[in-house]
Parts: C-alpha cells; structure tokens; sequence
C-alpha cells in the first residue's frame, strides 16, 4: 500500500502542448525532410508523450516503434543496473533514429539505451526527453532536446505514473504526502 498522498499541477496541459509544437520544430530542422524517421519511444512513461509528438510531425514519414527498459519498479528509487525488458521490432542500422523517453533523472536508463541504439550503427541518433531532474544526476547525460527541467521532485501525469497509478493525468502534476 502507497502512503497518502495528493497532486499538485506542475505543469499544465497546455504548456505541455506549446512546448511539444516549439520541439518539433527543431527536431523538423535536424531530420532530412526526404527521409523515414524511427521513433522509438521508452515504455511506459513516454506513451502519451510520444503520441503527441508524432502527430505534430505529421509531415513526416515516420515510424514508430518501442523498448522497454527497467527502471524503479513500484519503489520511488531509480535502479542504476538498467535491463532490457522489450527490445524493438524493427532495425535501426542506417537509419534516423529519435529516443523519446519521459523522465531524465539519475541518467542510467537513457545512457544505456542510447549505447545499446548506437551499436547498432543508425545513421543519427538523437534523444528527446519531456522532464529533466538535471539535479539527480549520477552520470553525465543530457538528451539534446528537453521539454522543461524540473526541480528534485517525484512527478505524475502525461504517462508518468507513481506505482502504476496517475499515467492518465492530463497534466504534470507533483506527488506531495499527506501523511
Ligand atoms: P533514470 O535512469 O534515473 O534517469 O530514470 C529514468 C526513469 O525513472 C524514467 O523513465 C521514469 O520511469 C523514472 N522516474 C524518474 N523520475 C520519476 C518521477 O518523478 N516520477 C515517476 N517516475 C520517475
């Protein structure tokens, strides 16, 4: 059982959306307009994420696939051992490949994925992350896009849940005990 707690609005649907169309506009930059783009989105925290993002690139040829990564179970603790729990369907080899992920916050799931994504030699590899807790980081990481750095707190909402509950949230909102 989870201790009491309530959500407080961080971050507003709204701000969430103006942000994703401002990101998408340099992601447009970056990309070759001509070519398919892989977007591999990190379960399960960036599903809501990802689906927002793809639609303001409709322009756009693009692909949508997911991986799976363990990271802090039902605990609020980041685990730094980083296992593959579902890998992609389809290969990355040659291709323009963009890591969408909900959360950067230790670095250790996104630096492993990212290692992992590169041995396997796509033609550019780049990484988006909608949160950014740049105060807990463990390892030297920064996803070349960023929707908002947050201050160390434990966040809900957008797809991102507190033991598997809050994911269908509209907004970011942060997780305060009652108790
Ligand atoms: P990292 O490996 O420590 O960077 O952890 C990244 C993962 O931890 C994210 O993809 C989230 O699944 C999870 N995480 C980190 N901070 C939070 C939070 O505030 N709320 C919920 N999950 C979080």
């Amino acid at each position: 059982m989870s201790r009491p707690y309530v959500i407080d609005q961080m971050i507003s649907a709204k701000e969430i959306a103006a942000r994703i169309e401002a990101l998408s506009k340099e992601i447009r930059k970056t990309f070759p307009a001509g070519e398919r783009l892989v977007v591999v989105g990190l379960l399960r925290g960036s599903f809501i994420f990802i689906a927002d993002l793809v639609r303001e690139l409709q322009d756009r040829e693009v692909e949508v696939d997911f991986l799976e990564a363990s990271s802090y179970g039902n605990a609020m603790e980041s685990s730094r051992e980083v296992r593959i729990l579902k890998d992609l369907r389809g290969e990355i080899g040659g291709r323009n490949v963009l890591v969408v992920e909900d959360i950067v916050d230790t670095g250790y799931t996104l630096s492993h994925v990212v290692a992992l994504l590169k041995s396997r030699e796509p033609k550019q590899l780049k990484t988006i992350a909608l949160l950014d807790k740049p105060s807990r980081r463990e390892v030297d990481f920064r996803a070349d896009w960023i929707g908002f750095e947050i201050p160390d707190e434990f966040v809900v909402g957008y797809g991102i849940d507190y033991a598997q509950s809050n994911r269908n949230l509209p907004y970011i909102g942060k997780v305060r005990f009652t108790d």
